[in-house]
């Protein structure tokens, strides 16, 4: 059975609200409540004097009601007695500014007396309402990293740091050879001389940069693996444990596959629009955000803040047009979503969110919001099998957090992001309508067709070897620029031609690099049966010599039309592309498609704005249909409204 809700804070209203709000989520066809995630201080309002008489209470209330319950731990935010007791908890921006109490998550992971007294929380929370019945699940804190929380450049954290290194390096001369301190006579004679990467003039050593990245994600980790283990202790069987991933997943500084490793699920916040944005993030890139969190575990996910108000803390933007989060969420139930809570039951009128509007308002009016969730909800309902199908890929796009902290360090071109250029490659492949799998890289993926490796530049001999084994056996892989540069160091490979442990596989050598911005197109032409095809590359460029691989398309600036841009080379029974630069969409569709082809993946041609996902269950069709435009449309003889999706059995 699904689970279909909204999240309630009744702690917000009078006590006498709560009747009215229950009976208006039941009219909804909600079947649970998530409720607690901010409510440390209600539960423990002075140091070790706790109190859940409050939640007792509301539990109570929901069971009358049926639902069931999913409960947050509350150590997102600590109470002011704990900060004033002990400031150190605070955690420090990188120019040593105290975050201050008032936001939220501004605790330090490395703090021993935030991590004492949030243990102690969670123990005594999940002691009290492991026999609950109404509770079967349990939500460790909120958007681990979130909103900079990631980061603290604390003494503790230095101090954390530099013992990190010690136990990674166990020699300081090991650590200055691989680093390279010998350059700018950086050279330490101990652990403790070293620095965090604060503020310096001009720039800190990249393989620093690295590692202090990677002990921001061990930080996180750890903290986070502490609190579920004491969940895990303490909890009842029927009990299951979650936490909630944030959007901006590829801009924050931990490992989310590792952070999720102990959760019995993968919980996910879907805003496609939140703050002042004027408009949401494209359709393909929601779609790369569900096939993300799915890919987490392999399997399907919760989303426990699903959008349908617009949404801001101090600045909002765009307001979702009739139908669409609507829309948005048949879209996330597509791509693996099996179960459902919205953010939030009623805009709140006091605090820092009066302007994350709710399923209903500060009129408290049940509107059109509350009719599309009803909506969702009573359609839903009728698939809990198809909910709960897997979803079989064919297609993998892999990405690595070591891979992505070493761009964030040094991004060479002034308009390079990760997301963007996993998007490229990831875009053609969705307007085709195909099922993609957005998966760590150390992931087996000897059982896809397809593999699609993004600006892999950090890219060992480990993956490179599992990359022409899958490549020799017949699979297809596209690298996009900059592939194989660097070591797990960060350091640049020596001695070694581009693209370095893939180059025998892309028969290809790449005898010079320019990084170009965004405005700076250059032109490229097709060759052989692309040889109708121009496009242009801007981000970078990668002036490629073919050594084997044959040339897709060439640059046509003169002192450069000898080089390739885009190459295929046939290896073993399958073939590998290396797409040389920021290749625009439209020069990649002919190539994607003749890839999808020659493997017989499945695929639709739809309308601009038309997404197609196929769900099988016990070998029958579902077809979601989805309208991502405010315009009619028609497709396979089917009508769309503007925002409109239909659930079709072929
Ligand atoms: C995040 C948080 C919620 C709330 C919403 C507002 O997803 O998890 O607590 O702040 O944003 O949009
Ligand atoms: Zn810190």
């Amino acid at each position: 059975m699904s689970y279909f809700g909204v999240d309630y804070y009744p702690e917000h209203w009078p006590s006498s609200q709560m009747e009215e709000d229950l009976t208006g989520i039941k009219g909804l066809g909600a079947n649970m409540i998530r409720i607690g995630e901010f409510a440390w201080h209600v539960m423990e309002p002075k140091e070790g004097e706790f109190d859940f008489s409050y939640f007792d209470k509301v539990i109570e209330q929901a069971k009358a009601y049926e639902f069931k319950v999913m409960f947050g731990t509350p150590t997102a935010t600590f109470p002011a007695w704990l900060a004033h007791k002990y400031p150190s908890i605070l955690s420090k921006d990188e120019y040593g500014t105290v975050r201050e109490f008032g936001g939220r998550r501004q605790y330090c992971f490395n703090s021993e007396e935030y991590r004492e007294y949030s243990a102690r929380i969670t123990r005594e929370l999940i002691k009290h309402y492991r026999n609950e019945e109404a509770i079967v699940v349990w939500q460790v804190d909120n958007e681990f990293g979130h909103e900079g929380s990631d980061q603290c450049y604390c003494e503790q954290c230095k101090r954390a740091f530099q013992k990190f290194l010690k136990e990674k390096y166990n020699d300081i001369h090991e650590l200055n050879e691989r680093w390279g301190t010998i350059f700018w006579g950086q050279t330490y004679n101990d652990f403790t001389e070293i620095p965090a990467p604060t503020p310096t003039i001009t720039t800190h050593n990249p393989s620093l940069k690295l590692d202090w990245a990677r002990f921001r994600s061990f930080s996180l980790n750890s903290y986070a693996h502490q609190m579920t283990e004491i969940v895990r202790e303490e909890k009842g069987p029927h009990q299951e444990i979650t936490t909630n991933v944030s959007g901006g997943f590829f801009d924050k500084w931990f490992d989310h596959e590792e952070n999720l490793r102990p959760m019995d699920f993968v919980s996910y916040d879907n805003y496609p629009v939140w703050g002042g944005l004027e408009q949401p993030i494209p359709p393909s890139e929601i779609a790369m955000t569900l096939d993300f969190n799915r890919g987490l575990k392999g399997q399907n996910f919760w989303i426990v803040e699903e959008l349908m108000g617009a949404q801001g803390h101090d600045v909002i933007g765009y307001l979702p047009r009739p139908n669409q989060a609507k829309l948005w969420s048949y879209q996330a139930f597509a791509h693996g979503c099996s179960n459902m809570l919205y953010f939030r039951w009623r805009g709140m009128t006091r605090g820092a969110e009066q302007f994350c509007y709710g399923v209903i308002d500060h009129d408290n009016r049940y509107g059109r919001k509350y009719h599309e969730v009803k909506d969702v909800f009573t359609e839903m309902s009728k698939y809990d099998q198809l909910l709960e199908s897997p979803i079989e890929a064919e297609i993998a796009v892999l990405y690595d957090y070591d891979n992505i902290w070493s761009w964030r360090a040094q991004t060479q071109s002034k308009d390079f992001h990760f997301n963007q250029e996993l998007m490229r490659l990831y875009q053609p492949f969705y307007d085709l309508n195909t099922k993609l799998d957005v998966i760590p890289a150390d992931r087996d993926f000897s059982n896809y067709k397809v593999v699609l490796v993004p600006v892999m530049q950090v890219l060992n001999e480990e993956l490179a070897t599992r990359l022409k084994e899958f490549t020799k056996q017949g699979g297809t892989v596209i690298f996009s620029f900059r592939a194989g540069l660097k070591d797990k160091d960060n350091v640049i490979n020596f001695g070694q031609t581009l693209p370095g442990p893939v180059a025998d596989l892309t028969g290809i050598r790449v005898e010079e690099i320019e990084s170009l911005t965004a405005e700076h197109r250059l032109s490229v032409k097709g060759e052989h049966d692309l040889s109708q095809e121009e496009s242009y590359v801007n981000i970078w460029r990668d002036l490629i010599v073919p050594e084997g691989a044959e040339t897709i398309y060439r640059y046509t600036d003169s002192l450069y039309k000898e080089y390739a841009a885009v190459t295929r080379n046939s290896y073993g029974d399958g073939e590998a592309f290396y797409i040389g630069g920021g290749l625009d969409v439209e020069g990649l569709r002919p190539l994607v498609k003749k890839v999808v082809e020659n493997h017989n993946i499945d695929y639709e041609e739809s309308p601009i704005g038309v997404e197609v996902y196929t769900r099988v269950v016990d070998e029958k069709e579902y077809q979601f249909i989805m309208n991502h435009t405010e315009e009619e449309v028609s497709y396979m003889n089917k009508v769309l409204a503007p925002y409109e999706t239909q659930i079709v059995k072929k």
